[in-house]
């Protein structure tokens, strides 16, 4: 297969992606998969066509006939919960000639109305009438309504509120899908009895970046913390300086997901989870929910972060409030491809649902301050994933390979690290374990024709 590159050149994906495999392995990448046309067209066809896909939170849509419209590159769903409490992935396209149905971001409604002809669907999916005009039916009675119903997400799971679909009825169960990720997803989202809710709709922004740059950075990128964040710790605005153990460790499973734990912050002796200042309720339930290995887990860091494969991030972590006070915060984010140059970003504040409403308020301005579109840390990581997109345009650049060898050939299993899953702990609190594997699933979809 032939192809022309995005750059004009003639070239083959074939080739590209030979180069891929034959470097993965001495912890190489090529930069042209981030500025390659055809190499996104097959990401789309062989990845997202094929994984699960984070699209919202139960929490969003907590009431009949709540909705949001979520867009995953060119599919775009009305996430709702129908009159009969199901929540459903409607494809947000009219049956009759393929209008986008809903246009709105979010809202609460009975039924869609296509703005074209007017068929009319109700919030279950179903076509209810084939006009607009009441009491008159262009069809005379002779269309079968029942056959015309909005088409839905071919599959449709949740985990603990969090709602996933598949493009396609090949996708494993969500279960084995997440794997060991639901253990680390716990310690998230399963604090307290309520679970976790996200509060009010998800910032959105794009970004001149290519979305694995996002994706790379989050499922297991501690390395940049005390580079490109450097400043915003001198400046005081993260509430303490890099004191504390210089250790990390980087968990990576077969399906591609990362998680990462750093024990930055945390004083020789000391322990991540006292050290998080949560509320004495919540401290209380999430003793009586979590484990004592997921407890024993959270003691261990004082920050962790990771990525569902392929583009669900999310970061759970201690930063100041508006008064300074580092206070835990929680944001999941989706990496939404736009191109190979852009990548939209939905950001969600998400938080423990029976906490109480002082510590929401620490929590969200927590958020607000590093992780907003403006957040303090949002900024630095922006800057450098547009530059690495704009630089792999290059005739030159786009034949370098990139160096992910950090860490390679490091002990697979660290014992003492009381999570689930090869770990590798570093002393530097460093390795690109987590990237080179998401990068070898990466290729190992697209590799895969069937
Ligand atoms: S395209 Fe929707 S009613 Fe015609
Ligand atoms: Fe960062």
């Amino acid at each position: 297969m032939k192809m022309e590159s995005s750059n004009g050149k003639a070239g083959s994906i074939e080739q590209l992606l030979s180069t891929v495999e034959r470097s993965i392995a001495k912890g190489l990448v090529p930069a042209a998969i981030y500025s390659n046309a055809e190499i996104f067209e097959l990401e789309m066809e062989r990845i997202f066509s094929r994984t699960w896909l984070y699209l919202g939170h139960e929490s969003e849509i907590p009431h009949p006939g709540d909705y949001v419209v979520r867009n995953l590159g060119a599919e775009s769903f009305i996430l709702v919960r129908g009159s009969d409490g199901e929540s459903r992935a409607l494809v947000n396209v009219c049956r009759h000639h393929g209008t986008a149905l809903c246009n709105g971001e979010r809202g609460n409604a009975t039924s869609f109305r296509c703005p074209y002809h007017g068929w009319t669907y109700s919030n279950n999916g179903e076509l209810l009438s084939p006009t607009a005009a009441e009491g008159y039916d262009a069809y005379g009675g002779t269309l079968d309504k029942s056959a015309w119903g909005l088409l839905q997400a071919p599959k449709i799971s949740r985990y603990r509120g969090l709602i996933f679909v598949a493009l396609s009825d090949e996708a494993p169960s969500l279960d084995d899908y997440l794997g060991i990720s639901k253990w680390y997803l716990d310690i998230l989202s399963n604090k307290c009895d309520g679970g976790v809710e996200a509060v009010g709709p998800p910032q959105r922004w794009v970004i001149n970046a290519n979305w694995k740059l996002p994706a790379d950075n989050f499922v297991g990128d501690i390395f940049h913390f005390g580079n490109v964040h450097l400043s915003v710790g001198e400046s005081g605005l993260l509430g303490q300086g890099p004191a504390g153990l210089p250790t990390g460790a980087n968990v990576w499973t077969e399906q591609g997901h990362g998680v990462w734990f750093s024990r930055r912050g945390i004083p020789e002796g000391g322990d991540g989870l006292s050290m998080r200042s949560y509320p004495d309720s919540l401290r209380a339930s999430i003793n009586r929910r979590l484990s004592a290995q997921q407890l024993a887990t959270l003691a261990w860091s004082l920050y962790y972060g990771g990525n569902v494969f392929p583009n669900l991030g999310y970061f759970d972590t201690m930063l100041p409030d508006l008064e300074g006070a580092l206070t835990p915060c929680v944001t999941l984010r989706l990496w939404v491809p736009l191109d190979f140059a852009h990548t939209e970003v939905c950001s969600w504040f998400m938080v423990d649902r029976d906490a109480p409403e002082e510590f929401k308020r620490r929590s969200y301005h927590s958020y607000m301050r590093c992780f907003g579109a403006a957040g303090a840390l949002e900024q630095d990581d922006v800057e450098v994933w547009c530059r690495v997109t704009r630089a792999a345009k290059g005739v030159l650049a786009r034949k370098m390979q990139l160096n992910f060898t950090l860490g390679l050939g490091a002990p697979g299993v660290e014992q003492d690290f009381p999570g689930p899953g090869p770990a590798t702990i570093s002393n530097l609190e460093r390795a690109e374990n987590n990237q080179r594997n998401f990068y070898r699933r990466w290729l190992e979809y697209l590799r895969n024709e069937t």
